[in-house]
């Protein structure tokens, strides 16, 4: 094993791979379980408005009292917005006592129109930028973006998913019918104690490591079933957890058909037992679910624990019925157009944490408000060599898809052959991308690791495109 390696196992390991959940893999007995809800729709597409209010709510994950929260227009979380290209006008509110921004996570907007840490909207205030979409069809999806706020703002519920739609998923023989057979999964880990209560009181560990939950939530709920026709199923999932990345298959070994990573769908399906996917990351999938059984999404090697349970529900209308051959995304060949490379060093210091406080930050230094760290000539593309130390880190560019071109040297795991925003790098990751997105000195891009302590603790830089 080479060092390298070597660190990315353990690593995973203290990062909580089957830490202990509160879920079998297997439910004991059926009973009645609830059913998966699946977020309400925001459909953009006819109105060309978009409204997000940040509130307050509560949760209740299991019998017992209920935990406050925040969310999107509802008390956790938020809508699934429909967006196709054209102009969309947005509207941000916030209705909490504290600043929030808006940060669309895989949308290639110009950065004033990206609401990360430099767009705060204060309490009381709204902003409403005009967003210009123009990109191929994807999953993405919007966080708060506060520095220092974005862990603490986002684990109480403060996230949503985007779908840019161009209408044709039919012709392409894609699942799309919303909620049906096109299932919107957002995966979140949560720390809930015995009282319900779900408090974010990350210790100096759970800074160094990312705060880990003890409970498996999908849309905010715990222990559902989730009902799907008895045909082909696309499953999108976001990994919107602060800290945890899971290690998916299907407890029969059913195989994942992956049709689209990050940024967009890939050329062809690739059937895959297992997919990794870390912080911020999305996938979507297809699963055949013609056989009528109830297999278990499931997490992790070693002590894996149950993500979400399925069920065939005869009443639902069975639209598709095989994978298809082939998809029409495309990657454009990039590499050998690098007008220049640069070194992104995601640093941790274990000495930091000795002395009392744990060091982050990317080439040596912590995020600064102030300081611009890349400048990037607008139109060029570029090679970044992303390496991480003593654990794998999830490394996001904001403004860009890109494609991962090696990762510890050899050909990217399938899951990451597609366009891309955000990458899991254990060692070492090279990317390349064509930065067409203007971000002037003011509203510039973010690039980070998406471990949200990490992120706030420092691990973050920015960078103009001019
Ligand atoms: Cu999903 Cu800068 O973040
Ligand atoms: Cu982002
Ligand atoms: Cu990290």
């Amino acid at each position: 094993m080479k060092r390298r390696q070597f660190l990315a196992a353990s690593a995973m390991a203290a990062a909580g791979y089957g830490a202990g959940f509160s879920f079998a893999t297997k439910p004991a007995r059926a009973q009645s379980k609830p059913r998966l809800q699946i977020p309400p729709l925001l459909d953009t597409q006819t109105t060309g408005r978009l409204s997000l209010t940040a509130k307050t709510g509560s949760l209740k994950v299991f019998d017992g009292p209920a935990t406050p929260t925040t969310g999107f227009n509802q008390g956790y979380l938020g809508p699934t917005v429909i967006m196709k290209n054209g102009e969309v006008e947005a509207r941000v509110d916030n209705e909490l006592n504290e600043p929030v921004s808006v940060h669309w996570h895989g949308l290639m907007v110009p950065g004033e129109q990206d609401g990360g840490p430099h767009q705060p909207v204060a309490s009381g205030n709204s902003w409403k930028p005009d967003l210009n979409i123009a990109q191929p069809p994807t999953t993405a999806w919007y966080h708060t973006h506060i520095h220092e706020r974005t862990a603490a703002q986002v684990y109480s519920g403060l996230a949503g998913v985007i779908h840019v739609s161009d209408g044709r998923d039919d012709e392409r023989g894609l699942p799309a019918n919303y909620g049906v057979d096109d299932l919107t999964l957002v995966l979140q880990d949560r720390r809930i104690t015995g009282s319900g209560a779900m408090l974010y009181e990350p210790s100096m560990m759970d800074v160094m490591h990312g705060f880990l939950g003890n409970w498996m939530l999908v849309n905010g709920q715990a222990g559902t079933v989730a009902a799907v026709p008895k045909g082909v199923v696309r499953l999108r999932l976001l990994n919107g957890s602060n800290a945890r990345a899971y290690l998916l298959a299907f407890d029969d070994g059913r195989p994942m058909h992956l049709v689209a990573t990050d940024s967009g769908y890939l050329s062809a399906p690739v059937a895959l037992q297992s997919i990794n996917l870390s912080p911020g990351e999305r996938i979507e999938i297809l699963v055949d679910f013609s056989d009528g059984a109830a297999p278990v999404l499931i997490s992790g090697a070693t002590q894996p624990f149950a993500v979400q349970e399925f069920a065939t529900d005869a009443a639902l209308p069975v639209r598709i019925t095989r994978v298809p051959d082939v998809l029409d995304g495309e990657l454009e060949d990039l590499s050998g157009r690098e007008m220049r490379t640069r070194q992104v060093s995601l640093d941790m210091g274990m000495g930091g944490m000795m002395m009392g406080g744990a060091r982050f930050g990317i080439n040596g230094r912590a995020f600064d408000m102030d300081r611009i760290d890349f400048e990037v000539a607008l139109g060029s593309v570029e090679r970044w060599v992303v390496t991480s130390t003593m654990l794998p880190h999830p490394f996001h560019v904001h403004g860009v898809r890109f494609q991962v071109v090696s990762e510890n040297g050899n050909t990217p795991r399938p899951e990451n052959r597609g366009w891309k925003d955000t990458v899991y790098v254990p060692g070492e990751a090279e990317i390349i991308a064509r930065f067409d997105q203007p971000a002037p000195r003011d509203k510039p891009f973010m690039f980070h690791c998406h471990i949200l302590e990490h992120e706030d603790a420092g691990m973050m830089g920015q960078f103009t495109v001019t």
